[in-house]
């Protein structure tokens, strides 16, 4: 069947709600791509791009866009003293190039290759320990969601910093995290940005009181790592690790477990590459490639804010303006990825962009790839053949797309 060109009126999404709710997203953002790459969403107050080639030179740009959200028209900064201001003005997307460098300096010579096999064991650890009492419950219907996906991360990251799993620590750990993260995600209601203010005038002493304590006793943890850390002269102030403390919690937690959510979906939509997965593991790695690939976000994407008015395929962006460079836009253009519409766990997807580029590429993409692995690994345990996602009842993937939601498994 022949493409229907887009009409002002017609075809093209006219609201965020139509964007985001399309019922074909993916084909929706083709036809973005072909016929209107640099797209203003009426209403919605920002650019969609989708061209795989732009986003890429768009994360490389320092120039013309920034990801510090204080550069954006509509910018509310939170009140002057409180810790999400505080938040606001020293996160790693806010720091000036050459500071956010030095931090990204410090933060590697912490990533010793004794660190990161230590990280991978506690990567192990907790995934078992949450995958283990899911296990043989045929005839069940689990709830992926709230008992694997959505603890995972935060337990990964609580172990990885050095909370203690003893005497209730972690427990509030996680509860304060959930709270701060539901607070500085985009779009976050006041009340959730409340949440987060009273989550964060707790971890900021804490993580501060951590800090002092490992430059005198350090231990097996990121804080002692990163309290040591030493790049020529220069090492993190106890400031600064609080900063990368509370950045890793909200850059490594909701992403990580929707990721797995959607690796779940997708294994359950499409099981034949599941089952060649359950017979040999080595296929692991690049499954989770694909995955990230093929569902990660859909149309939605990253954040960039115009520095300076500039034009961008014809059309005229302004400064302060905000830019949304779409992943569904990236990771499944044509262009780049030959019949991207097709879920190959064998492909070469080395220029998937969903980690981002330049000098914000993720820090923890590594840690996120190596949790997704484990919670694959341990879903083919949990998933017996003919497991099915329980479309019948509330919460399929789109529900949890569109806020924390249940993920719903008949277990076969
Ligand atoms: C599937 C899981 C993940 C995805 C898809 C993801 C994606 C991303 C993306 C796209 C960026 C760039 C943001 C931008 O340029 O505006 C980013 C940055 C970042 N990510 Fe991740 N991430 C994931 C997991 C993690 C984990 C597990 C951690 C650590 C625990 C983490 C820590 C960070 C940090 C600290 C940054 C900011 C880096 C900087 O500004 O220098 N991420 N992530």
């Amino acid at each position: 069947m022949s493409k229907q060109p887009f009409t002002a009126d017609a075809t093209l999404p006219q609201s965020l709600q139509e964007l985001f709710g399309a019922a074909d997203p993916f084909g929706l953002v083709h036809r973005l791509r072909e016929e209107a790459p640099v797209f203003r969403v009426p209403g919605a107050g920002f650019w969609l791009v989708t061209r795989h080639d732009d986003i890429k030179a768009l994360f490389r740009d320092q120039e013309r866009v920034t990801a510090d959200q204080r550069a954006s028209a509509g910018f509310r900064p939170r009140p002057e003293g409180s810790y999400l201001r505080w938040v606001q003005d020293n996160g790693l997307l806010a720091l000036p190039s050459d500071g956010h460098a030095r931090i990204r300096r410090l933060v590697s010579a912490a990533f010793t290759p004794r660190a990161v096999r230590r990280m991978d064991e506690q990567i192990r650890d907790v995934v078992e320990e949450f995958a283990a009492p899911l296990r043989r419950r045929s005839g069940e219907t689990l709830d992926l969601s709230q008992d694997f996906a959505d603890p995972i991360p935060n337990a990964v990251i609580a172990r990885i910093i050095g909370v203690p799993s003893e005497g209730g620590d972690d427990k509030r750990f996680r509860k304060l995290a959930h709270a701060f993260i539901r607070g500085v995600v985009q779009f976050a209601t006041p009340e959730a940005q409340d949440g987060a203010e009273a989550a964060l005038a707790e971890l900021y002493p804490w993580v501060e009181h951590v800090a002092a304590e490992r430059r005198v006793a350090p231990r097996a943890d990121l804080v002692s790592d990163l309290v040591h850390a030493v790049d020529r002269d220069d090492s993190l102030s106890d400031r600064e690790i609080i900063m990368l403390v509370t950045g890793l919690l909200a850059a490594g937690s909701t992403t990580t477990a929707m990721a797995c959510i959607l690796m779940a979906n997708t294994f359950l939509r499409y099981p034949e590459p599941f089952e060649r997965i359950r017979r040999d593991r080595s296929l692991i790695p690049g499954a989770v490639e694909e995955v990230l690939r093929f569902s990660f976000g859909g149309p939605a994407g990253l954040a960039r804010y115009a520095l300076q008015d500039f034009t961008l395929r014809g059309q005229q962006i302004r400064k302060g303006e905000m830019l949304m460079l779409s992943f569904a836009g990236a990771n499944r253009d044509p262009e780049v990825f030959e019949d991207p519409d097709v879920f190959d766990i064998e492909r070469d997807a080395r220029e998937l962009l969903v980690f981002g580029g330049g000098a914000h590429y993720c820090l923890g993409a590594n840690l996120a790839r190596q949790e997704l692995a484990c919670m694959l690994d341990g879903l083919l345990e949990i998933l017996t053949p003919g497991s099915k996602v329980r479309t019948d009842l509330e919460g399929g993937v789109r529900r949890m797309f569109l806020g924390q939601g249940p993920f719903l498994v008949q277990i076969a």
